[in-house]
Formats: C-alpha cells, sequence, structure tokens
C-alpha cells in the first residue's frame, strides 16, 4: 500500500503514548511562552505560576487563560514569541470590532499547520491523484492558505480559486472535473444554487468530498448538503489564534466529529461562567493551548465556541462533538438562549424551505422579537398558500422545541444575502 495512506503513527498510538508527548510538549511550550514572550511572562507571574509547576496534564489548569482582549492589547505582534524577523507569514481576522486579530508563523509553523491539514484531509478520504478546489478565501484568512498547503503537502493538485465569481467556480468545477472542494458549508450552498442556476444537476459534478467548516453548520444541514451535491461531507475545525483550519477535523468512516489533532493542540472544556474545567462528555466553552508553535505558542485559549469532548473513535484522539454555537452567536429572546442552528434544524425540517437564513433580532417596548428571514424553494412563491403553511409550520415547531416565539418572513430565492464565506446568521438591530 503506498504510504499516502499511511497514518502518522501518533494517529493509532495508545492513549498513554499520546498523553506522554502531550505534557513533554507542554512543559516546553509553557517555558517557551515564559522565557521569549513578556506577555505570557508577566501573565504567569501575576498568577503566581511558573512552568516548572506544571508536572501533569492536569496541572494546566494552574495557568491563566488567553482571550482575544490579551491578542488585542498587543495589537499587532505583541504576543510574539520570536523576533519579527523569524516570521515567515502573518495571517489577521477582521474581527467584528476594532482591531483585527493578528497570528505568526515561522516556518516550522506553517510545517505544523500544512501537516494537520493533509492529515484532515486524508481523514476525509482523500486519495492519490485527486484534484482540490479551494473556495475558501485566499488573504489573511486563514482558510485558503490553509487548505492550499495542506493539500501541496498531501501531493494532491489544488486549484486555489478562492472566493467569489460564483458563475466561474461552477464553471471550473465542470471543467476541471476536482474530487473534493474545501469550502463554508454556506458557500457551497451559493455554488450548488448557481449549478442549478445553470441548468446542471450539482449531484452530476465530480465532487466525491466536501471538507466544510470555518462556521457552525447542523447535521441536518450535512445531509442536505450530501444530497444535493452527492458527495461525502466532513467538518473541518480550527481558529487563527491556534493556527487556522486543521485544529480538528472529522474522519469519512465515522462522521462523528472532528478529532482533534491532539498532538499538536490540547484541548480543555471549561464552565464558561466560572472558568472551571469541566470533565470530559460535559458541554461547555472550549479552550485551546497549542503545543508545538514556535512564533506564537497560545496558553489555554478561550475559543467562546461551545462542544464537549468525546472518546477518540477512528483514531487515538479525543473528537469533539460538531459546534452548533459560539457563545458570540448565542440569541437571548425573552429569557430564553437560541442559537441559529437550532432554527436550522427546523428549516430544514421543511422542504418547501431552502437553508437561506438570517435571524434578526429587534426590540419592540421591553420585549425582544426574533424574525426569521428564510428562503423559499426555488419555484415556489413565498405568499403562495403552501409556503405560509411552511412558515405557519417552523413556527410552531420553534416555540414547541425550542421554546420560543418567532415571526418568519419568507422571502423569494435570493432575498437572504449570499456570503462567499462565512454567512452572517445574526442581525441584531436592537437598540444599544
Ligand atoms: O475560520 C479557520 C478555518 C478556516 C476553519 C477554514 C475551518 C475551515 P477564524 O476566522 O479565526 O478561523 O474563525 C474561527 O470560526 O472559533 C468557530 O467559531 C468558527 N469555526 C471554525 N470552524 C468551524 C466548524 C477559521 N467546523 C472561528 N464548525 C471558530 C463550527 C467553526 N464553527
Amino acid at each position: 500500500m503506498s504510504s499516502f495512506f499511511a497514518l502518522d503513527p501518533i494517529e493509532k498510538s495508545s492513549v498513554d503514548e499520546l498523553r506522554a508527548l502531550q505534557l513533554k510538549r507542554l512543559r516546553s511550550t509553557l517555558r517557551h511562552a515564559y522565557d521569549n514572550s513578556p506577555v505570557y511572562r508577566q501573565k504567569f507571574d501575576q498568577a503566581g505560576v511558573h512552568p516548572d509547576d506544571c508536572r501533569s496534564l492536569a496541572d494546566l489548569a494552574l495557568f491563566p487563560m488567553t482571550t482575544k482582549a490579551d491578542l488585542r492589547d498587543h495589537y499587532p505582534f505583541g504576543l510574539f514569541a520570536v523576533p519579527r524577523e523569524k516570521l515567515v507569514r502573518v495571517h489577521a481576522s477582521s474581527g467584528t470590532t476594532g482591531k483585527p486579530t493578528v497570528v505568526g508563523y515561522t516556518q516550522n509553523d506553517i510545517d505544523t499547520w500544512a501537516q494537520v491539514v493533509a492529515r484532515s484531509i486524508r481523514a476525509a478520504g482523500a486519495r492519490p491523484g485527486d484534484m482540490v478546489h479551494v473556495s475558501y478565501g485566499y488573504g489573511l484568512f486563514t482558510g485558503g492558505l490553509g487548505a492550499h498547503y495542506g493539500a501541496e503537502k498531501l501531493g494532491l493538485t489544488v486549484v486555489p480559486f478562492g472566493g467569489g465569481q460564483t458563475e466561474r467556480q461552477v464553471q471550473l468545477i465542470q471543467d476541471f472535473r476536482p474530487d473534493i472542494i474545501m469550502v463554508t458549508p454556506s458557500y457551497m450552498l451559493a455554488i450548488a444554487d448557481e449549478f442549478q442556476r445553470l441548468g446542471i444537476d450539482p449531484a452530476s459534478s465530480s465532487l466525491r468530498i466536501g471538507i466544510f467548516g470555518a462556521e457552525p453548520w447542523t447535521n441536518d444541514m450535512r445531509r442536505a448538503i450530501e444530497q444535493r451535491m452527492g458527495l461525502t461531507a466532513v467538518d473541518i475545525y480550527g481558529l487563527s489564534e491556534v493556527i487556522g483550519p486543521g485544529v480538528a477535523s472529522e474522519c469519512a468512516e465515522t462522521q462523528d466529529g472532528p478529532t482533534i489533532w491532539e498532538d499538536h493542540f490540547y484541548p480543555e472544556i471549561i464552565h464558561p461562567e466560572t472558568g472551571q474545567p469541566v470533565p470530559d462528555g460535559e458541554m461547555g466553552e472550549l479552550v485551546f493551548t497549542s503545543l508545538t508553535k514556535e512564533a506564537m505558542p497560545i496558553i489555554r485559549y478561550r475559543t467562546r465556541d461551545l462542544t464537549r469532548l468525546l472518546p477518540g473513535t477512528a483514531r487515538t484522539m479525543r473528537r469533539m462533538e460538531k459546534i452548533t454555537g459560539r457563545s458570540d452567536d448565542m440569541m437571548i429572546v425573552r429569557g430564553v438562549n437560541v442559537f441559529p442552528s437550532q432554527i436550522e434544524e427546523y428549516i430544514l425540517r421543511r422542504a418547501e424551505l431552502a437553508p437561506h437564513y438570517q435571524c434578526v433580532l429587534t426590540r419592540e417596548g421591553p420585549l425582544d422579537h426574533l424574525t426569521v428571514r428564510v428562503e423559499t424553494q426555488a419555484g415556489l412563491a413565498p405568499d403562495s398558500a403552501t409556503a405560509r403553511q411552511a412558515a405557519a409550520q417552523l413556527q410552531h415547531d420553534v416555540k414547541v422545541f425550542v421554546g420560543t416565539s418567532i415571526q418568519v418572513e419568507l422571502l423569494a430565492e435570493g432575498g437572504v444575502e449570499r456570503s462567499m464565506g462565512k454567512a452572517k446568521r445574526v442581525v441584531d438591530m436592537r437598540p444599544r
């Protein structure tokens, strides 16, 4: 069998071997951060901890957390633990307010990143000779270049398309016949619509595998995309502060939540309010510590993503449950916590509705209102009795199963703004 299919030995090692490697790498990361990043040194000193205090993986809980505010406060390069000249790349995420978050990579970091993305693409079921169409944005966003380097590392043919120009995306997919597409799930749907607009059945395309991430998407959405595109859809997770895409990724044979590449990124789940670690299996906020990064070691970074840790299945490493929400996206409507993914689930159960939607929050007097703007399927008029019936059913399902009252605003095809990257699911119009 060719070495293409051979997993990195650690992917199938014993748990003990993995834990030993993690502890060794954790201790050296803590030391590196303390010795070379004044910001971490100050944070550790203030918390009264020293890298030598870490004798077991559980001791990580003694160390202070890092948040987005730490990156912002030391904008642009303050968190780096190597001289700026050692960086071969920077990326940045725009963020909704204020300054972008800047991250940096040494050559070794770029190699590590390519390796974990290559692992992710292989776990998705790639075969030697496959062609990969990358529709994640290139540039400061980590999606495009992250996917690109991983696919190249695996020796695959990369088509570096990036986001946008949807009609040309379809044309090149038809002409080049790629096997794999890497794109946000919401933009995949826009590409699928474009196929249909051009009179082509998207399921007839050459695509066999979709590696989707960068935003929350439900298992119902997975099934809808798989059916429509005729491919196997897996979930890739990551964030720029930790490295980019490829922190965790799903194995095609199980499709049971992303496997965390734990030999490079150590996960914890904490209670979002108390900050205390919770046991595996319990829901909470995902926190990551990098184990091999040089330029910007990250210690106990609070992702704001909500999930739980699950035992390994296809690999030794633990999995995370597919993320269906991040705390920033949580809407509190008259005291009830609601995530867009919960609405998505019920939209996808109605054949009359298209999976393009947005949640709009407004306030009338003291009360918050949630309006779900959703498109009807192509060809179905939003004011038809069938469409109105579907809207009423959606309203009923959300009331009964999610526990909140919503208004449903039906729009014709194209009525909900398409994004070429991450979809904007929540529009908050409440006065501040
Ligand atoms: O979105 C990196 C990435 C690119 C991941 C391409 C996967 C594919 P950021 O822009 O820093 O990085 O955004 C990170 O996006 O904290 C999550 O809230 C969300 N996110 C990323 N992947 C997933 C996923 C990239 N598979 C933030 N499911 C993260 C749910 C995801 N949310």
